[in-house]
């Protein structure tokens, strides 16, 4: 990261993690979460994946305040192997992407204001786990947010992590799987977005294309607003055997220099589950 600290904060360790100091929570920072745990799970009954509700389910994650990072890893170590650490803030890819390869899921620990609840910058507590840790609980997924990391160090030493961010971004972030009984949402900045958990299913607006790895790093994305193209996998296997067993060294050589694909195009290849409108341009 170019012009971004490369030295953790005082308070940080090492390796960037801070204590959650769960008991400094005040009732106001619980109530927040109360709010936008209950008014997403309500919504998203119907509209996320299976086994990010399962995920909801096996992990006790309730109305009952900010999850103990402690408690959490507990339950989710005994599942996959993963836990849950509290980092300051947004940190450098390399410390992001070590933390993933040995199944650490960094999450801040800060939680949105009252004003926040639709829309903030920076992910917080409730995006963060809320948003990631559901799917952690699955042992697929789980593997995949692994395999994401080593590769994601692999891509830092060969100067594409700007490319492999589009694959996070484009799955684990804005990910649509389709299921049996129709298109639902995994990715974590839509299962923890109000407006996108409703726009990225509904909306006449973006496209929905079958995902394809070489077509996804070809797409650049906006985070700015909704999406205005989301890409649709067959299932979380799928998406394990697509990019676990592919060497992405030659793909990134073969993709360098070329042009990008533009953001609401829809090509030939595509498999176009939804050609979107375009129209809505958003918040
Ligand atoms: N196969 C990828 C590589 O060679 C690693 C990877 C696996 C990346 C799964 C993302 C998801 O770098
Ligand atoms: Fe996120």
């Amino acid at each position: 990261m170019i012009g971004s600290r490369h030295i953790p904060p005082p308070e940080a360790a090492v390796d960037w993690t801070i204590p959650q100091r769960w008991a400094d929570y005040g009732a106001d920072e619980h109530a927040i979460w109360d709010r936008l745990f209950a008014r997403q799970t309500d919504l998203l009954q119907g509209r996320a994946a299976n086994a990010f509700l399962r995920g909801i389910d096996v992990l006790k994650l309730t109305k009952a305040g900010i999850p103990d990072f402690a408690e959490l890893s507990e339950r989710l170590m005994a599942l996959t192997g993963w836990q849950v650490v509290a980092v300051p803030g947004l940190v450098p890819d390399e410390v992001f992407f070590g933390h993933l390869a040995e199944r650490r899921f960094v999450s801040g620990r800060f939680v949105r204001t009252a004003n926040q609840l639709d829309y903030l910058q920076e992910p917080d507590v409730f995006h963060d786990v809320f948003g990631h840790v559901p799917l952690l609980a699955d042992p697929v997924f789980a593997d995949y947010m692994q395999a994401y990391g080593r590769g994601g160090l692999r891509a830092a030493g060969a100067g594409a992590i700007a490319r492999l961010s589009r694959l996070y971004w484009y799955t684990v972030e804005f990910g649509l799987v389709r299921e049996d009984a129709g298109l639902k949402i995994y990715g974590a900045g839509i299962v923890s977005s109000h407006g996108e958990s409703i726009f990225a299913l509904d909306d006449p607006s973006p496209n929905r294309l079958g995902f394809d790895l070489r077509r996804v790093m070809q797409t650049p994305y906006r985070i700015d607003d909704y999406q205005q193209t989301y890409f649709v996998i067959d299932s979380f296997d799928d998406l394990l055997r697509a990019t676990l067993d592919t060497d992405f060294g030659p793909l990134y050589a073969a993709l360098e220099g070329t042009p990008d694909v533009a953001i609401d195009a829809v090509l030939p290849d595509d498999r176009v589950i939804t050609r979107g409108t375009q129209v809505r341009l958003h918040r």
